[in-house]
């Protein structure tokens, strides 16, 4: 096998091509994965700030040896978890590189702010904006040129997968905010933002090659590949993210590292990508294959490169042009954020067993935490509005996530060393703040639920009392709420095997038999099916308080109590049971040498699979109740008549990084207004869903979020939103003419609070 895949590979100078599952004979191989060898040189050409920093880039580069560029393309021992080589002669300093997406890991006086899947859920933008500024501002602060984050990669297609908390949602286009704001955020901070990972890395359970034989390989059409998985990118890429981490996995039997047709052809000349491509930790699996194909810089050390790339460029293997264009497009990247100016601090990342002056980060970032902690709280039940909570109040507080673990090392961190303690801590050992692996964070602490719920109640003069440990709680008789709180815990390097588990569905049971007003409060990593207990009559109240960062508890009274109305809406599809996910819930599990992923469902995943099935989900992509109430008025739906509505962007036009520009473009434009017509202050967040005309050649989905904005509207009080539609959000991807393609006829318009609560319908009519 292997010697049949090195003699294609030899005769294509193509990245490797690993024999699949089933396939024996090498004309049977699927071809798809490969791409022209060309690669794809940057220019600068994007804006008047990639020329400058390419110009610069270019002077210093002009005057380096070839070792010297090649030193800048791999990783050496050094502080940080990446650190680059440096050209010391021409003042190019060795770079930093460390996780998390949620928080500087492993690091003392640094903030846990709130995982990706929590910022989503505010659907905010200007929230995501300030947590990648504040994280910027952090990482800047430790002299860490690189932040590994945010994450789209993986996006969420699969229930179980163990990473979809790093992630923005399962949705591209609330992703695609997410990711877009976030690196705008980290990059105004001065440091350079690395979304990860670059692409299709959906599941863990095999993303590595290892015993059983290579990785799994990911294969999805082209279609759904852009119109799902890459558009999310494209927003980060259009916001300037000046580096991309390529993924594990293979994709159409190519290691996402290796993977022309990903890296040279999607990535930098489609997209028009002007900076550096990071591997994964241990991701590289070949050395030419890999820097033909696009990749720019190996981790954490040599990897296949070194000597061996100087003598592959030496002897031809690897043109001296692209050797240059790795070290030009990573010193851009430095020129872009501008880190050469001077003031960019020395790294100084420690671990615990170093005595060193502290460097504290944190700034006021406790606030923000605490805020974006509270607005991604999701109420999805309410009965007889048994929240807010009233004072005073006779509080018991049941069940293992409410409070700190006894000590936080009984969950010591798999990645070991230094002030790092995973407090993504498992189910049952207490509250859960973030999910486990490499995304995880390092609270300088943690505010417990219960801490928070005890201070509160001190102030309110109310009674307090609780159960951290028994699945049978002894009854308070007089108690006015019941809150028990579980958790669902995910990690990095295994996928999740239920969305439930038995001893908290027991707690909650046991603690409703005896408690008229139960409130259910859920940190979790992401989907948590509740059908054991959800219609328990004395179940009054539920809320997905997501993962929140070390704010936790204070971020859950200001909901409780109503401090802060919520407004946080889900990120995904909460199912009646995990088996309405079908074939989505797990991840592919084989123990085949060459193992495959089809992703069969192609576009259908989370709502858009509900709504094609006509399946009823228990909450809708989207819902989430708030203590007043809203009403949606005056649809207008307003097309751009000085906009170009060519179905295809028009191919003279240059690309520039992000993709072609006239895909930015406005075409159209809703409005609406929302008034609150209850009696508290609270925000709303009105989504559009836009249902694209469907056709022989385009199916689409029933509807596709491509809106929404949150507006905080006083009582009595009205609100107007303005929903702008670029071409991009209206079109398809087009395989043939490889091209975003506007529809011609009737696109389906519809606002509402959630993809199930639509309240005002309309309809944009583009002239074919
Ligand atoms: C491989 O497949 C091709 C086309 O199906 C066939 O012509 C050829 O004989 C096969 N080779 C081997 C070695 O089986
Ligand atoms: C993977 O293969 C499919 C099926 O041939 C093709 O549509 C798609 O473009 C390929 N993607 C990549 C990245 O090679
Ligand atoms: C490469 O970088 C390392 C680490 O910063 C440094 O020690 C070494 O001198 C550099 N080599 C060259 C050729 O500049
Ligand atoms: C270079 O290639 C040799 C021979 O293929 C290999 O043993 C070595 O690990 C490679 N890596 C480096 C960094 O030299
Ligand atoms: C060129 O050098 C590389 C790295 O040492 C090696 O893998 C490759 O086989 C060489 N190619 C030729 C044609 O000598
Ligand atoms: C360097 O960057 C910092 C942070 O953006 C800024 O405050 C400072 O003025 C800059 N210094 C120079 C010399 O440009
Ligand atoms: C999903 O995976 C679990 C183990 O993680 C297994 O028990 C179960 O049968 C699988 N379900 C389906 C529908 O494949
Ligand atoms: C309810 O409370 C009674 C005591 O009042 C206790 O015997 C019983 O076990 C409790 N039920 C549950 C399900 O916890
Ligand atoms: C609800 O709580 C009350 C009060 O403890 C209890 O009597 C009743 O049986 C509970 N209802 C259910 C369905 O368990």
């Amino acid at each position: 096998m292997k010697s049949l895949t090195t003699a294609l590979c030899a005769l294509l100078g193509q990245s490797t091509i690993v024999l699949g599952q089933g396939y024996t004979n090498e004309s049977e191989v699927p071809l798809y994965g490969l791409s022209p060898p060309s690669t794809h040189l940057g220019s600068g050409g994007s804006s008047a700030r990639w020329t400058d920093a390419y110009a610069r880039a270019q002077a210093i580069v002009a005057q380096a040896t070839l070792e010297e560029k090649l030193n800048l393309t791999r990783g050496f021992a050094g502080q940080c978890v990446g650190n680059t080589g440096s050209i010391a002669r021409l003042g190019v300093p060795a770079l930093c590189f460390s996780d998390a997406p949620d928080g500087i890991r492993g690091n003392e006086f640094v903030s846990a702010f709130p995982a990706g899947i929590h910022v989503a859920a505010t659907w905010d933008r200007d929230l995501m904006y300030d947590y990648g500024r504040a994280l910027g501002d952090e990482y800047r602060g430790k002299g860490i040129n690189v932040a590994l984050g945010p994450v789209a990669g993986p996006l969420g297609r699969v229930v179980r997968g163990g990473r979809n908390w790093e992630g923005l949602s399962n949705d591209p286009y609330l992703a695609g905010a997410g990711m877009g704001n976030v690196v705008r955020g980290m990059q105004d901070a001065g440091v350079m933002a690395n979304p990860k990972h670059w692409l299709l890395n959906e599941q863990e359970w095999r993303r590595n090659p290892g015993s059983l034989g290579e990785s799994l390989s990911s294969n999805v059409d082209d279609r759904t590949l852009h119109e799902l998985y890459v558009f999310p990118f494209m927003d980060g890429l259009k916001e300037g993210a000046v580096s991309v981490m390529c993924s594990y996995q293979r994709v159409n039997n190519s290691y996402g590292c290796q993977n022309s047709k990903m890296l040279n052809g999607i990535l930098k000349t489609e997209l028009g990508f002007e900076g550096f491509v990071l591997s994964d930790w241990g991701a590289q699996h070949s050395g030419v294959a890999s820097a033909n194909a696009g990749l720019d810089i190996v981790m954490p050390d040599a990897g296949y490169w070194g000597q061996n790339l100087t003598n592959a460029v030496n002897n031809g293997s690897v043109s001296t042009e692209r050797a240059t264009d790795m070290a030009t497009r990573i010193l851009a990247a430095w020129y872009y954020t501008k880190q050469d100016n001077g003031s960019f601090p020395s790294p100084g990342v420690y671990s615990n067993l170093q005595k060193h002056e502290p460097i504290d980060v944190q700034a006021n970032h406790g606030a923000l935490i605490r805020e974006i902690g509270a607005a991604g709280t999701v109420l999805v039940k309410n009965v007889n509005n048994a929240l807010p909570l009233k004072k005073p109040t006779f509080v018991y507080v049941v069940g293992y996530d409410a409070q700190v673990p006894a000590s936080p090392w009984q969950n010591p961190s798999r990645y070991g060393g230094g002030y790092e303690v995973n407090f993504g801590w498992e189910t049952l050992k207490g509250t859960l703040v973030t999910g486990g692996g490499s995304g995880s964070s390092a609270p300088a602490y943690v505010v417990s639920p219960f801490d928070a719920i005890r201070d509160r109640v001190v102030k309110d003069r109310g009674i307090l009392r609780w159960d951290f440990e028994s699945i049978n709680p002894t009854p308070y008789v007089n108690a006015d709420a019941c809150l028990v709180f579980i958790n669902a815990y995910a990690s990095e390097s295994f996928d999740r095997t239920s969305l439930t588990d038995e001893f908290s569905d027991r707690l909650v049971k046991n603690t409703a038999a005896n408690c008229t007003n139960t409130i259910v409060v859920i940190h979790s990593t992401g989907i948590r099916t509740v059908d054991a207990w959800i219609d328990h009559p004395n179940v009054t109240a539920v809320l997905y308080a997501g993962l929140p960062g070390q704010e936790s508890g204070h971020s859950i009274v200001d909901v409780l109590w109503g401090d802060v109305a919520p407004s946080g809406k889900l990120p995904f599809t909460i199912a009646k049971q995990e088996s309405d996910y079908g074939h989505l819930l797990n991840g592919t599990v084989t123990f085949d040498a060459f193992p495959q992923q089809d992703f069969t469902e192609g576009l259908y995943i989370d709502y858009r699979a509900f709504d094609r099935d006509g399946d009823e989900p228990l909450y809708a992509f989207g819902h989430g109740l708030s203590y007043t109430t809203f009403e949606y008025k005056d649809l207008a739906v307003m097309s751009e008549e000085k906009t170009d509505t060519r179905p295809i962007p028009d191919p003279a036009v240059p690309v520039v990084q992000g993709g072609h520009p006239a895909l930015w473009d406005v075409v159209a434009h809703v409005t609406c207004t929302v008034s609150n017509t209850g009696g508290v202050a609270a925000a709303e967040v009105a989504q559009l869903y836009v249902g694209i005309p469907s056709n022989d050649e385009f199916v689409t989905p029933v509807r596709q979020l491509r809106g929404f904005e949150k507006v905080r509207v006083e009582p009595g009080k009205m609100s107007t939103v303005t929903f702008p539609l670029t071409r991009r959000d209206l079109s398809v991807w087009d395989v043939k003419a490889q091209q975003w393609r506007l529809q011609a006829g009737s696109y389906k318009i519809a606002v509402g609070a959630s993809s199930r609560d639509i309240k005002l319908e309309g309809s944009l009519e583009i002239a074919a």
